[in-house]
C-alpha cells in the first residue's frame, strides 16, 4: 500500500487536495498526471487558506517530491506565478520536478479556449478558460511543445516557428489577431530558462522511487466524469482525470498504483454545461452552495448542486477499479430533514444504472431516489465513525451497501484535523 491514487469520482470539486495534503506528510513523492491550471485545490492548514492549480497538494510539506508528470499541460507563466506565491509563504519549492515531455501551455491556447466557447454559443462546454483543450488539441495533432522544446533557444526557434504558422492561422479564422513570432519567441525563452532547472525525465524518476519502495500519492485533477474517454462528452476536459490513467500519463509500469481512493462529496456539483440528473434548482441547492462554499477555485462561478448519484460512483468504481472511498463534506448535509440518493435513473419507461455514452439519451434519464431521515448535530469534530449521529452512520452504510465499496475515510470539514480514517490506504503492510 506504498502507491496510492486520489481519484476525483464525480465532476470534479471533490475535495481532493484536502484529503492529498492530508497523506503527503507521508508522501516522499506526489504526482499530478493530468490536467494543468484547470484545477484548483484549496486547503486549509493552521486557519490559512492556500490554493494551488498546477502545483502537487506534496507542496505544502518540506521534503517531499513534487512531480508534475508528463500528462500535464503546464503554462510556464502560471507555474512561475504560483511558486512565487509558495515561495513567499515560506514552503519549500527545492523539490518540483517537471516532466520534459509534458506539453507547455502558451499564450494562443487560452486565446483559442476563448475564441472557440464564443463560437459554440448557447453549445459552449464552460470550460475553465485556461487553453487546456487547445493545449491536448495540439499534442494529438503533434504540433504542441514539450519542455524538452522549450528549455534550449535553438529547439524553441524552430518548434515555436512551425506551431505558430498553424496556431496564426487559427487565431486569423477567428478573427483574432496573429501573435508576433519575436515577441512570443523572447518571452517563452525567458521561461525556458528559468524552468530549465524543474524539467528532467520524471517517468525515470518515478521509476527509481518505485524500486527504492518510495510512498507516492498521485493526484488526480477534476473528476472520473470529466475523463474525455468515459465522462459526459462532450462536456468533459480534455484528459482523463481516472486513476486507470496514471501508468501512461507517468511513464511508469501498469501495476505501479496499489490503491485507488475514490474521492466523493457526500452530494454532488459540477461546474460548466452538461447533463446532471440529480441536479437540485430548489432551496437545498441554495442550503448546500452557500454552506459548502461551493463557488469554484478557478472561475469562482456558483457550482451546480445535486443529491448524491450513485450510478456516478459506480461508473467511475467500475472502470478505474476504486479501492476505497473517501466522502468529504459530509457536515454540509447537517440540518437537512430527509437526504436523497440517486440508486437509477428512469428511462423509457424503465430503471437503469449505467451511464449511457450518448449525451442525447443522458438527457432523458430521470433520477430515482431512495430518501433517508437526516441529522441535526453537529459532526465538525467527530473523531470517528461511531461518534457520528446514527442517520449519518446509515447514510455512509448505504454508500457502502450500493457501491460494493468500503468507505475508507471521511471528511467532516475543511481544515486537516477534520478526516476521520475508518482503515489507512497510505499504511504500510
Ligand atoms: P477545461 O478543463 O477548462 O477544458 O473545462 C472543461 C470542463 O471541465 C468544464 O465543464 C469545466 O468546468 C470542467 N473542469 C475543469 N477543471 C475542473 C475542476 O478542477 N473542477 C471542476 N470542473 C472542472
Amino acid at each position: 500500500m506504498n502507491k496510492l491514487a486520489i481519484q476525483g469520482s464525480q465532476w470534479g470539486d471533490e475535495g481532493k487536495g484536502k484529503i492529498v495534503d492530508y497523506f503527503s506528510s507521508r508522501a516522499d513523492v506526489v504526482v499530478r498526471y493530468q490536467g494543468g491550471n484547470n484545477a484548483g485545490h484549496t486547503i486549509v492548514f493552521e486557519n490559512q487558506k492556500y490554493a494551488v492549480k498546477l502545483m502537487p497538494s506534496g507542496i505544502f510539506h518540506k521534503g517531499v517530491k513534487c512531480v508534475l508528470a508528463t500528462g500535464m499541460v503546464i503554462n510556464p507563466i502560471s507555474f512561475f506565478e504560483e511558486l512565487e506565491i509558495l515561495k513567499k509563504a515560506n514552503f519549500d519549492v527545492s523539490q518540483v520536478f517537471i516532466s520534459s515531455r509534458a506539453s507547455v501551455l502558451l499564450p494562443y491556447h487560452q486565446l483559442l479556449d476563448g475564441a472557440s466557447e464564443k463560437v459554440l454559443k448557447d453549445k459552449k462546454i464552460g470550460t475553465t478558460g485556461k487553453g487546456i483543450g487547445p493545449c491536448y488539441e495540439d499534442k494529438y495533432a503533434r504540433i504542441g511543445l514539450r519542455f524538452c522544446d522549450i528549455i534550449d533557444e535553438n529547439r524553441l526557434k524552430k518548434h515555436l516557428k512551425s506551431a505558430l504558422e498553424f496556431k496564426n492561422r487559427e487565431l486569423e479564422s477567428y478573427s483574432l489577431d496573429k501573435l508576433d513570432f519575436d515577441s512570443l519567441f523572447n518571452q517563452i525563452n525567458e521561461y525556458g530558462k528559468k524552468i530549465k532547472p524543474y524539467v528532467c525525465d520524471t517517468s525515470k524518476l518515478l521509476q527509481e522511487e518505485i524500486k527504492k519502495g518510495s510512498k507516492i500519492l498521485y493526484e488526480g485533477a477534476q473528476g472520473a466524469m470529466l475523463c474525455i474517454n468515459y465522462g459526459t462528452y462532450p462536456y468533459v476536459t480534455s484528459s482523463s482525470p481516472m486513476a486507470i490513467s496514471i501508468p501512461l500519463n507517468c511513464g511508469i509500469p501498469l501495476n505501479s498504483v496499489d490503491y485507488v481512493l475514490g474521492i466523493a462529496k457526500a452530494y454532488t456539483t459540477r461546474v460548466g454545461e452538461g447533463p446532471f440528473p440529480s441536479e437540485l434548482f430548489d432551496g437545498t441547492s441554495v442550503y448546500l452552495r452557500e454552506k459548502g462554499h461551493e463557488y469554484g477555485t478557478v472561475t469562482k462561478r456558483p457550482r451546480r448542486i445535486g443529491w448524491l448519484d450513485i450510478n456516478v460512483l459506480n461508473h467511475a468504481a467500475n472502470i478505474s477499479g476504486v479501492n476505497g472511498w473517501a466522502i468529504t463534506l459530509l457536515d454540509v448535509l447537517t440540518g437537512l430533514e430527509k437526504i436523497k440518493i440517486c440508486v437509477g435513473y428512469r428511462y423509457q419507461g424503465n430503471i437503469v444504472n449505467d451511464i449511457p455514452a450518448s449525451l442525447e439519451d443522458y438527457e432523458q434519464y430521470e433520477p430515482v431516489y431512495e430518501t433517508l431521515d437526516g441529522w441535526n448535530e453537529d459532526i465538525s469534530h467527530v473523531k470517528s465513525f461511531s461518534e457520528l449521529p446514527i442517520n449519518a452512520q446509515k447514510y455512509l452504510r448505504k454508500i457502502e451497501e450500493l457501491t460494493h465499496v468500503n468507505i475508507a475515510m471521511f471528511s467532516v470539514g475543511p481544515d486537516r484535523e477534520q478526516t476521520v480514517i475508518i482503515s489507512d490506504p497510505f499504511e504500510d503492510k
